[in-house]
């Protein structure tokens, strides 16, 4: 009988310390998540020197509790999961040196996984059906991208953004209305309670192919909002949240559904921490339905960062051989497919 292979994946590319075990790299055995998001509220955003220090105190525990949770002991890993970017140079750092050490220790291969990759990759976790090829719209703090997932590993991109990525956008709202990071979810929340018509805010590259432009509707909206101040005008903050979201997912879906369309896929895959985004997900299941297409998303905790997205998308680079050696290191700019 064909052994199992279990993986030790680790993720720590912003402010989640993460680490999963995964067997055969869709069944997950464990999934330790800790966050640092209460750190770094009262800065606005990520600092990155307070990451990685946060990260050196946190790993150790989290790997243990990795370990504890899914009943297995280092004797019962085969291959180590790493993220080595794209991110904050010095939180992938500590990940991967420590990665590389377990690697070293327990002498078992090391393989370094794309963090966007792996975002892509917790929808094959989410359903154990899914197969390439399909298209996925991959949305995060960091990156809004495009993206033909051809094979396991095998990517090209569509389009990406000429800008501000799309969770970039959503937290820069919220600050600008003082409603506290990340803003993506507080967004979400807000807009459920305002009118997505009240104000028209522009949608940028509508008929430009399969790129996106996000810093045009955040100048819209500050612009709108520095207007309401200086004319002594109450601000409705859910009508904002509404109007500026529904600018963003309109975009978002329209082009998705068009390259799936145009590509000839049934199906569509969200990933990504804006995956997470309800009108998102609702406005993306609808267009798709008109064209029999289907959407697939991540559940929420596997939306936002993980490492259990990791194990999987390094599970499949560790069959495919695709392993690295102990000088991998980290790249902050990685791109996807690279
Ligand atoms: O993927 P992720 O956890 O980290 C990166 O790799 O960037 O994504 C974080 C981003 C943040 O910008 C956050 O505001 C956004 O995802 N986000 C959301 C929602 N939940 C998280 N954006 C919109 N709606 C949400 N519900
Ligand atoms: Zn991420």
């Amino acid at each position: 009988m064909k052994k199992d292979i279990i993986t030790l994946a680790i993720e720590s590319s912003c402010d989640e310390t993460a680490c999963a075990i995964l067997k055969n790299g869709r069944e997950v055995l464990s999934n330790i998540i800790s966050t640092q998001i209460e750190l770094h509220k009262k800065f606005g955003g990520v600092v990155p020197e307070v990451a990685s220090r946060k990260h050196i105190e946190n790993i150790p525990m989290v790997v243990q509790q990795a370990l504890d949770e899914a009943n297995v002991t280092f004797d019962d890993i085969d291959h180590i999961a790493v993220t080595y970017g794209p991110g904050l140079v010095g939180a992938v750092l500590v990940g991967l040196s420590y990665a590389k050490a377990l690697a070293y220790t327990l002498n078992i291969p090391l393989v370094g996984v794309n963090h966007i990759e792996g975002h892509v990759s917790a929808n094959y976790i989410e359903d154990k059906n899914l197969k390439p090829p399909f298209t996925t719209l991959i949305v995060s703090g960091g990156h809004t991208h495009l993206v033909e997932v051809k094979d396991y590993g095998k990517y090209e991109i569509l389009g990406k953004t000429k800008d501000d990525a799309s969770g970039e956008a959503f937290d820069k709202i919220a600050r600008a209305m003082n409603l506290g990071y990340p803003g993506g979810p507080i967004i979400d929340k807000l807009a459920k309670k305002g009118d997505k018509k009240a104000i028209d805010f522009p949608r940028a590259c509508m008929d430009e192919g399969y790129d996106f432009s996000f810093s045009g509707l955040k100048s819209a909206v500050l612009n709108y909002l520095n207007a309401k101040k200086m004319k002594n005008e109450e601000i409705v903050v859910e009508d904002v949240a509404a109007s500026f979201q529904e600018a963003v997912v309109e975009v978002l879906a329209t082009k998705a559904i068009k390259a799936t369309k145009e590509k000839g896929y049934d199906t569509v895959a969200l990933a990504g921490g804006v995956a997470a985004n309800s009108a998102l997900r609702e406005k993306l299941t609808l267009m798709a339905k008109k064209e029999n297409i289907k959407v697939k998303y991540p559940s929420l905790i596997l939306c936002t960062d993980n490492a259990a997205m990791i194990g999987c998308a390094g599970y499949y680079n560790f069959i495919n051989g695709k392993i690295h050696d102990m000088s991998l290191n980290a790249v902050p700019n990685l791109k996807i497919g690279q």
